[in-house]
């Protein structure tokens, strides 16, 4: 298995071109299955996870072909086209490697009347249930089974509409309720819905594709189903995480970096606990520019729904702040068991104390380098983060965590000076 070895020191100084947002990318592919027409979607980035989602939709006939990108290149072009479905079951080889192939369930409902998924599997980021997908399919008329593993969906004469309100926020339950919605025979509406910018990424290549939806951007959403949608040619929004990713990198550094193609309203919460803990983030024409002199200020966060802060950014500041001036406060309300890169930054000389749902971060003078791996995708990147300031090397292993969500990060991070590279591990 591959491994990364990151030797610290370097001030990160440059540009770094930021990918298609994988988090969106997830839901607009499965938007395929919607139209027998062509959907051409844009700035995919290059990700073991869009292979693997790319994969689970060929096994349903999906055609996909590639076009216009050289190797060389970030991103890539992908036509996706269903023009007949050879069946409707996600099977569980397919669906344990990725929570996200539940994404399915809504789209091939609605198109098919029936869909098979198996129960997800994923990120070991704590017990994440699925439902709320189910319940709001249920509130729009369509019938769940659920037996050795596989929920079974409904809809054979069409999904009738209805209402339903989340009980708490959650970003896949509103796309999956959201697709399905746009092929249903009536008006459905949800209450309390995510509105990530993903959602709003979703909601407009739906409309692209011909779908009636009221409240885009709001917790409110209305969506008037429609007989059939058709294709679309849709650009992927910019990768807001991954964009914030190389930021707490380069302000760990005390560096100046360019995120090219980020964009800063997209990503409100994080700039601004950036800016709180002293690192000056200024908007380009191009992206976000990102410097610091390497001093950071303690930070006090909570993890929210958009538009509060994102979950998905508590390990990189959590790295971050490891090298504040003062102890820091992490709250993280979404997931209850996302502190696994706790143990690892400790071992790397970091001073991180948690409780419960609440971590603190002393800060420390410095980190030294160790062998380190990580369970999860962000945790993964919060220790590369931790090895670009640490003295000596760094080695994080269990790659394929890093390979799910950051597209060739190793590259981008050479870009910028850092000393970065992926070695084959015994
Ligand atoms: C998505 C993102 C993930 C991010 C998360 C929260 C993708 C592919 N993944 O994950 O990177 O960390 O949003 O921003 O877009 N819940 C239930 N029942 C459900 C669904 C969710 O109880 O049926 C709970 C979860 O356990 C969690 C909370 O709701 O506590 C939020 O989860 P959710 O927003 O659904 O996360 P994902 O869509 O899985």
């Amino acid at each position: 298995m591959d491994k990364i070895i990151v030797r610290g020191g370097n001030a990160l100084k440059g540009k770094i071109p930021i990918s298609g947002a994988k988090n969106s990318a997830l839901t607009l592919l499965p938007c395929a299955l919607l139209t027998d027409e062509p959907l051409t979607l844009r700035n995919l980035p290059r990700l073991a996870d869009i292979d693997g989602f790319q994969h689970l939709l060929n096994q349903f006939g999906i055609s996909t072909a590639i076009a216009g990108s050289r190797p060389e290149d970030f991103g890539r072009v992908m036509t996706l086209q269903a023009t007949r479905l050879t069946t409707t079951v996600a099977p569980y080889e397919l669906v344990r490697k990725m929570r996200a192939s539940i994404l399915v369930l809504g789209p091939m409902v609605a198109r098919a009347g029936e869909a098979t998924v198996s129960l997800p599997g994923g990120c070991a980021i704590g017990n994440r249930p699925i439902d709320l997908h189910l319940k709001a399919l249920e509130a729009f008329g369509v019938e769940i089974e659920l037996a050795a593993g596989y929920v079974k969906a409904m809809a054979p004469d069409g999904i009738p509409g209805g209402t339903y309100t989340f009980p708490v926020v959650s970003v896949g339950a509103t796309e999956n309720a959201l697709m399905a919605a746009s092929l249903a025979k009536g008006t459905c509406v949800l209450h309390n819905a995510a509105r990530e910018p993903e959602i709003v990424d979703l909601c407009n290549l739906l409309v692209d594709m011909g779908a009636e939806i009221e409240g885009i951007g709001t917790s409110d959403l209305v969506i008037h189903g429609k007989d059939r949608l058709h294709g679309a040619t849709y650009r992927v929004m910019s990768d807001r995480i991954e964009a914030g990713s190389y930021a707490c990198a380069a302000a760990i550094t005390g560096g100046d970096v360019e995120l090219i193609g980020a964009k800063a309203d997209e990503m409100d919460a994080t700039v601004n606990a950036l800016r709180q803990a002293g690192v000056t983030v200024e908007e380009t024409k191009t992206g976000i520019r990102v410097t610091s002199d390497g001093k950071l200020k303690p930070l006090t966060i909570s993890t929210a729904p958009y538009p509060g802060f994102a979950t998905d950014m508590q390990a990189q500041f959590m790295a971050m702040l490891c090298m504040a001036d003062g102890a820091s406060v992490l709250t993280e309300t979404i997931f209850e068991n996302r502190y696994m890169h706790v143990p690892e930054l400790n071992r790397m000389g970091a001073h991180i104390e948690t409780k419960g749902r609440t971590a603190i971060v002393h800060g420390v003078k410095g980190l030294t380098g160790a062998p380190v791996m990580a369970t999860d995708l962000r945790a993964s990147m919060s220790l590369v983060i931790a090895g670009l300031v640490a003295e000596g090397e760094t080695h994080v292993s269990r790659l394929y965590h890093l390979d799910r969500g950051y597209e060739r990060l190793e590259e981008k991070l050479q870009l910028v000076g850092a000393d970065v590279e992926r070695v084959g591990s015994d």
